[in-house]
């Protein structure tokens, strides 16, 4: 689908983005693993969350959509039962890494695919600790582990493991599996990265603590369920506060958002630029924090983002490239390397695309250079099936003169249905 976007300015709106992405995969996972019912408000209805529910399904899970919610029928620690189906987790990065952490301790066998772009993720970052603990994964070439590959679920022990990677799916994975093991498993993060895993499974009785940069998982003899009510994803809501810097006579109010810390490096940044941005009616909820977000019209600045921060934003460098164009002088994103290995490689696509428009971006080993200023122009930009360049792209093309045509806009679908009707609606 092509999805055409034209300039707006004095945008003034209050909007509810969709759940959050990484809690929606936890609550269906870490709900299948409880004893009784988990209840979920919120939850994401995007592909990549579906596409979670689909291989709990296949692992013997109830799941089912009643009214606005999603009702998990835990089955408890041992209570998966052998899929007689591959598991297809889509385009979700999320759902295979988390999953084989699942998996890997779990008495039988299990075969896990993916879409082209999952087909060329690294799984070696998973495999390698998983190994450690005694699984067994086995792909087309098992030094180099990639999607399709099979899982023979075995008796695990507890490891220590450091990070070689700032990635919060390989720590989730590795705890997962420290659920099941023998003995205590301990995963050491030398940058901080998203803990929805450790609160939520802390929420639901698991044996988890974290020491200085040391995050602790003991094994307990079961889980419960429980009632979850998924924030509004700060990753979704990330468009619309570039929209409101960006867009001229403009004001936001994003309601509901979460803002764990873990994660609000966008707020932090835009307000490095800047940007006009308050937060209000804070709330926690399930340990997670919440709150409304205002942002207004700000004529922003260029910055450089790096080091520790690059985990608290990872998923919203595109967008955040793109409210560079527009702040005057120079951005500079570094140690960004991780960009190469999501949906598509995020620095060449982001610079690839952004170069359509005019925006003078380069770039670099670990990232990008753009300097603002100038205005964009409207062009044809293409996704790469990618949803946050799809959604990049269309910030770029409201803010930018003329019209923007998406090539394959609809991949926005995978973590925001229903993204260009608000879009079209402001
Ligand atoms: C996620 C972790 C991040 C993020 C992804 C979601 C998660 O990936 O980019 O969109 O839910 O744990 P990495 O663990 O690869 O950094």
């Amino acid at each position: 689908m092509n999805q055409i976007i034209t300039p707006k300015n004095n945008i003034h709106a209050a909007i509810t983005v969709p759940g959050d992405k990484s809690i929606s995969h936890r609550s269906i996972m870490f709900g299948a693993l409880a004893e009784g019912i988990t209840e979920i408000e919120g939850f994401l209805m995007g592909e990549d969350c579906l596409s979670t529910i689909s291989c709990f399904q296949k692992l013997g899970i109830d799941i089912q959509k009643q009214s606005e919610k999603i009702i998990v029928h835990g089955k408890g620690l041992h209570g998966l039962t052998a899929p007689a189906q591959t598991l297809d987790v889509g385009n979700s990065g999320t759902t295979l890494r988390l999953l084989s952490g699942i998996l890997a301790a779990q008495p039988f066998c299990s075969h896990l695919t993916g879409d082209a772009s999952i087909q060329k993720r690294p799984m070696n970052r998973v495999a390698a600790p998983l190994r450690q603990m005694g699984a067994v994964l086995n792909g087309r070439d098992s030094q180099n582990l990639f999607a399709p590959f099979t899982i023979e679920g075995r008796k695990l022990n507890g490891i220590t493991y450091t990070l070689p990677v700032a990635s919060a799916q390989v720590k989730s994975a590795v705890l997962l599996a420290g659920l099941f093991a023998e003995g205590q498993t301990a995963v050491i993060e030398p940058e901080a990265t998203r803990n929805h895993t450790e609160i939520m499974l802390e929420h639901m009785g698991a044996n988890i603590k974290k020491i200085g940069n040391t995050i602790y998982c003991n094994p307990v003899s079961q889980l419960h369920g429980t009632k979850i009510a998924v924030p509004a994803d700060i990753s979704s809501a990330a468009y619309f506060m570039v929209l409101g810097c960006v867009c001229k006579n403009s004001r936001l109010l994003l309601k509901n958002v979460g803002i764990n810390e873990t994660r609000t490096g966008i707020i932090d940044v835009l307000k490095a630029m800047g940007g006009n941005i308050a937060i209000e009616n804070e709330s926690v909820v399930n340990g997670e924090k919440r709150a409304d977000i205002v942002v207004k019209t700000a004529s922003l600045h260029g910055t450089t983002i790096g080091g520790e921060d690059i985990p608290r934003l990872i998923d919203e460098i595109p967008v955040i490239a793109a409210a560079a164009c527009f702040a005057e002088g120079t951005t500079i994103i570094k140690d960004a390397q991780e960009l190469k290995v999501k949906e598509s490689n995020r620095i060449d696509t982001v610079v690839t695309e952004l170069k359509k428009f005019g925006a003078d971006i380069a770039k670099t080993e670990d990232g990008m250079i753009i300097k603002g200023g100038k205005p964009l122009h409207g062009c044809t930009t293409q996704s790469y099936h990618d949803h946050r360049i799809a959604m990049s792209m269309a910030v770029a093309g409201i803010c930018a003169q003329g019209k923007t045509t998406i090539v394959d806009a609809e991949c926005a679908n995978i973590s925001f249905p229903h993204f260009y009707d608000i879009l079209n609606n402001l």
